[in-house]
């Protein structure tokens, strides 16, 4: 290690760039490389070594070069929004970028670090960046369906065999977990979240922090995590893409907040900003989201990066005159690392040179992302990551990809399994039919990164196949995903009417969600509805399992009359094949639940759990009753609640029992009920624990989640599951500050969401 140390200080000390510095500073840099080459071959240093080398560093940079540490480009290998002209290399070579996204395989990015490190006049380090978001070449499922498994466990290891893959093709740092919350399935990004509960998402957000960033951030298979979109990204007007954002301080603490909050007690190095704009000002420009709430009320010390052109965005916003009034709005903003909209580097020096901002925000910004890049131990080997003998060990180890299978298995959710018709058997013929039958590209789902969507992919016929022999899978594609040509369906027909049993895999393709993909009908696209009617026409008296792939809830009430069984599979990764076809087989019986509400139609949305009560509730027993908070052409309820997800076993709850009837502010309720597997198979359930509070100063949701435990229970055994509660989990925003009051909580323990209360405990002040 100390022979990369002296390689790179023989390396800063090339010719050119020992002209072109100062005396005084050369010695003074000289001083800093020598200590940091004594030191021991562990990059274990505290944070006061890092400021304190950190500040060093600044003292001998120019404008220029800190400038030039904000600035971060795109290589050329993906685009994930306008293309912005650059010259990147040129940047590069002159000492000016700070970090390179969408750059990746060790061979690439040990290149371009070594122009950073050997080619500039102080040789810092690159920062690359990419979106490693539900895995990195071994792809997961969405991000969505991950949360359907509410396997923190799972879901860490994910993001830790991520950063494995990522770190070892050079990258240092990956855009995620997105943490904001959904509620809106016409918004194409919900796919990308945990779903509507702030509870699960807070869980989830540790889970992926702590997976992609480890325990040592200097070790070379742990990245930078960051938390995005800060914040309100998922409440976008009508789930339109960058739409407008306005809501109350309540809902903004009470939901959108505390995932961030989270994921910054859980130690997250980045933050990204959102493209929207809150209540007025956009996220990019807003001193109130960044400086106030994220750096002095939660203390948070790593670096900010804008999101793809959103300083730019700040124009079309409204908000700012020009690109150059943008920049100075983002910088005073506490925006440290522009990503691609050319601002900081066109504007930055110009607004010092006027007196508009002071140089210190720069320093700021620059201290924060060269502090990123120590922890990293970057300045000790920049090259760690790029790794080609770790990167050809790594990429889709087999155990990898047999993780990536049982998270499809976890995450598929059993939303309807009439008369058993899951699982299937070995002995059945089935028919296999519909558009993503054979699918290898779709099945990886949005935002895969480096994914491979030319036939790496298990597809759901090549799991049935290794269940099934050849001659028992009738298979017919009937029809297209979105182009309506019914002449596939007369095959379809024939083959199911020599079949045992109808399979069909259907739903959207990967493009209908993530970024931009928006839609303003949520049902199954094209005329795979239109087959399924067919199928059940012509074959009225076979059962028709339908297995979904799809990012995003959709309005399933046709499907749910015509269909005997579904399972919702939503785009399940590498291994996602063999993953439903274990579940489809019963070798792993499903256990998610939903971590999002599927409404009954479009005309529901937002539809989630926990929603207020009203002043006009509708009764249980009447719910059409005049003039209260009903439709008068829908039922209120959901098609599928948030927490619903069945097994081929059945689960009963019985002896809910309260330690107490009473707490005091620093007592702990502890809560039990028993849970028995009361039907044929071994299974696991999520136990799912919610609290109503009955008044409340700032009225509280009829149902608030605050605890869950996955457990195996064997079939005719029980368990005794068991929740603590403390006063934490009954605090709450009520418009100036979280408290917690007095008074009565209704309390449950249930597998769904859909279940009344019937039991209370008070809290006494
Ligand atoms: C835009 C997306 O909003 C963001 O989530 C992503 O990380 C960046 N593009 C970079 O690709």
């Amino acid at each position: 290690m100390v022979q990369t140390k002296m390689f790179t200080l023989l390396i800063i000390l090339d010719g050119k760039k020992i002209r072109e510095m100062k005396r005084a500073k050369f010695t003074f840099l000289l001083s800093i490389l020598i200590l940091s080459c004594s030191r021991n071959s562990n990059f274990n240093t505290s944070d006061n070594e890092i400021h304190a080398k950190v500040d060093s560093l600044i003292s001998i940079m120019t404008l220029k070069e800190k400038i030039g540490q904000t600035i971060m480009y795109s290589g050329d290998w993906d685009v994930t929004g306008p293309v912005v002209s650059s010259n990147n290399m040129k940047l590069l070579r002159d000492g000016n970028l700070g970090a390179m996204f969408n750059v990746f395989s060790a061979k690439k990015t040990k290149e371009l670090q070594k122009i950073a490190v050997e080619e500039t006049r102080l040789g810092i380090p690159l920062l690359f960046g990419y979106d490693v978001i539900h895995g990195f070449k071994t792809i997961f499922p969405i991000n969505l369906g991950h949360a359907a498994s509410w396997d923190i466990e799972d879901i860490n290891k994910s993001a830790r065999i991520a950063a494995e893959e990522a770190s070892s093709e050079g990258l240092h740092w990956t855009f995620a977990p997105m943490l904001d919350i959904g509620r809106d399935p016409r918004w194409g990004r919900i796919s990308e979240c945990a779903g509507e509960d702030v509870f699960l998402t807070n869980e989830i957000a540790k889970a992926y922090v702590n997976g992609f960033q480890g325990e040592d951030l200097s070790k070379h298979n742990t990245i930078l995590s960051c938390a995005k979109h800060f914040v309100g990204y998922g409440a976008a007007q009508a789930g339109r893409d960058y739409h407008t954002v306005n809501m109350g301080e309540d809902e903004l603490r009470n939901v959108y907040l505390p995932p961030f909050k989270a994921a910054v007690d859980a130690g997250v190095e980045s933050f990204m900003t959102a493209f929207n704009e809150l209540n007025g000002i956009p996220a990019t420009g807003n001193n109130y989201i960044f400086r106030d709430i994220l750096r002095h009320e939660w203390g948070f010390n790593g670096f900010v990066v804008t999101d793809y052109t959103a300083i730019n965005e700040l124009v079309p916003h409204g908000f700012a005159e020009d690109e150059k009034h943008a920049a100075e709005l983002a910088i005073k903003a506490g925006i440290d690392l522009d990503m691609m909209s050319g601002a900081y580097k066109s504007y930055l020096e110009k607004l010092v040179s006027e007196g508009k901002i002071d140089v210190g925000l720069i320093n700021d910004a620059c201290r924060r992302i060269l502090t990123a890049k120590y922890k990293l131990g970057l300045f000790e080997d920049p090259y760690k990551y790029s790794d080609e003998e770790r990167e050809n060990k790594t990429i889709y180890k087999s155990e990898y990809l047999e993780a990536a299978r049982k998270s499809a298995a976890m995450s598929s959710v059993l939303l309807k399994n009439d008369d058993n018709a899951l699982p299937l058997l070995k002995n059945e013929t089935i028919a296999l039919i519909g558009p993503l039958v054979k699918d290898k590209e779709n099945i990886i789902g949005n935002w895969a990164a480096a994914g491979d969507r030319n036939g790496k992919a298990i597809s759901i016929y090549d799991g049935i196949k290794s269940y099934l022999n050849d001659t028992n899978i009738l298979y017919a594609k009937g029809c297209d995903i979105e182009i309506n040509d019914k002449s596939g369906f007369s095959e379809a027909i024939s083959k199911a009417k020599k079949a045992d049993k109808i399979v069909l895999v259907m739903g959207e393709n990967y493009h209908m969600s993530g970024e931009a993909a928006s839609r303003t009908n949520i049902k199954i696209p094209g005329i795979q509805t239109e087959l399924i009617k067919s199928l059940r026409k012509e074959v009225p008296n076979k059962q028709i399992i339908l297995i979904l792939m799809n990012g995003r809830p959709l309005d399933l009430s046709t499907e749910e009359l015509i269909t005997d069984a579904i399972l919702e599979a939503w785009f399940p990764g590498t291994c996602g094949g063999y993953g439903i076809a274990d579940v489809l087989f019963g070798k792993y019986n499903p256990s998610a639940k939903l971590p999002i509400t599927f409404p009954r139609s479009i005309g529901q949305v937002p539809i989630y759990y926990n929603v207020k009560n009203t002043g006009r509730p509708i009764p249980l027993d009447n719910p059409k009753e005049d003039y209260k908070s009903n439709y008068i052409d829908s039922p209120n309820t959901p098609l599928y609640p948030f927490g619903h997800g069945l097994s081929y076993t059945n689960f009963n709850y019985s002896d809910i029992i309260l330690s107490t009837n009473n707490i005091g502010i620093n007592d702990t309720l502890t809560v039990s009920v028993n849970i028995k597997n009361t039907g044929n198979f071994d299974g696991h359930e999520i136990a799912q624990l919610y609290i109503h509070d009955k008044v409340a100063s700032n009225t509280r949701p009829i149902k608030e989640l605050k605890g869950f435990k996955k457990i195996f229970i064997k079939k005719g055994k029980d368990k005794i599951v068991e929740f603590q509660l403390t006063t934490d989990n009954l605090k709450f925003f009520n418009g100036n500050e979280y408290i917690v009051e007095p008074g009565e909580f209704e309390i449950a323990i249930s597998g769904t969401s859909d279940f009344n209360f019937s039991n209370t405990f008070e809290l006494k002040m």
